[in-house]
């Protein structure tokens, strides 16, 4: 076990090592038992956590809000367009003041281009650890609940099964990237084969592509890339299939939508579920378009995990603030 995670920042998914993240997910595993028995943790006692929003969120807020109650601290979410930051607060003044305030700092900021930056220079100038609730490139803590609930269902012992991390079709909004950033990055760490399907104008960041590669030589699992949704989900153990942006082919949102509107077929449906193993998951981080990007039948079906996968959030935050906020 590596256990020494005091002070560390946790903004991108490789910032921990293998090792710190099994040890991540021990005490996450730990804290949910201990909340099943109605066990007290306070292990973040009269601490506070800032939760700066720039970007709406559900599961986000309310995860790292309940989680810091449950450790006996508090968080206070603070909505970018309320503070001073339009009038000239500098990611310095958020770093040094909030950092002599709080105990953490937690930044939820996915404009294109700029959110990572504007998170990284916050923890430059931070004396407490920042936390990245999700950035234009990565979305760290969703990957480590994605990491637990896929342990949960399939076990210890992930080598030989195949994840797909497969682009869908969505009509709300041009999401960030970063969920299946963070994934390929992070799961052939654990053994998982990756598959990532997505049309052309759908791939990922170059630098990232290169690195996730480079995890999946390290740890030596397999990792393709394929441009067609049934022929990814073939005997597929794991499905993870999200919509996301055009980003990298156009920053343009209006060319984007042009771009999206010619693959509404990639949806989840139950006949693009059964060509996958007949126990295969079906996980989505959520917000999901219903019946554009996955039909009702699959998100209410028995292979979904969603709700599982939304829960564990908190427990995989907590043990990440328990371990660097104590
Ligand atoms: N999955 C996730 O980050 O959800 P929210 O956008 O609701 O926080």
């Amino acid at each position: 076990m590596q256990t020494y995670l005091h002070g560390r920042d946790y903004i991108s998914d490789l910032d921990f090592s293998k090792e710190e993240i099994e040890t991540v997910m021990e005490v996450a595993f730990d804290l949910k038992r201990k909340r099943a028995l109605n066990e007290p943790t306070p292990y973040l006692r009269d601490k506070v956590l800032a939760m700066l929003f720039f970007f709406s969120s559900t599961r986000t807020r309310g995860s790292f809000e309940a989680g810091m109650a449950h450790l006996g601290g508090h968080a206070a979410f603070i909505e970018s367009k309320t503070t001073q930051i339009a009038h000239g607060d500098t990611p310095k003044e958020i770093g040094e003041i909030f950092g002599r305030y709080y105990d953490g700092i937690a930044i939820r900021h996915v404009d294109w281009g700029i959110g990572n930056k504007y998170i990284n220079d916050v923890a430059k100038y931070s004396r407490v650890p920042v936390l990245n609730m999700q950035c234009d490139i990565y979305h760290p803590f969703q990957c480590l609940a994605d990491l637990m609930t896929i342990l949960e269902k399939k076990g210890r012992d992930l080598r030989g099964k195949k994840m797909v991390v497969s682009w869908a079709y969505a009509a709300s909004y041009q999401k960030p990237m970063s969920v299946p950033q963070s994934l390929i990055l992070q799961m052939p760490r654990f053994g998982l084969d990756i598959t990532l399907a997505h049309p052309p104008e759908f791939r990922l960041m170059p630098e990232i592509m290169d690195m996730a590669q480079e995890q999946s030589r390290k740890f030596g699992t397999r990792f393709e890339v394929v441009d067609d949704m049934d022929k990814a989900f073939k005997d597929a153990d794991i499905i993870y299939a999200k919509s996301w942006g055009a980003m990298v082919h156009t920053p343009d949102p209006e060319e984007g939508a042009r771009i999206i509107k010619k693959y509404e077929s990639w949806i989840t449906d139950e006949r693009r579920m059964a060509l996958a193993k007949p126990d295969a998951i079906y996980m989505h981080p959520l917000p999901a378009d219903r019946n554009i990007e996955v039909t009702d039948g699959v998100m209410d079906g028995p292979q979904s995990v969603v709700y599982d996968e939304a829960e564990n959030r908190m427990h995989a935050q907590e043990a990440v603030m328990a371990l660097t906020m104590g």
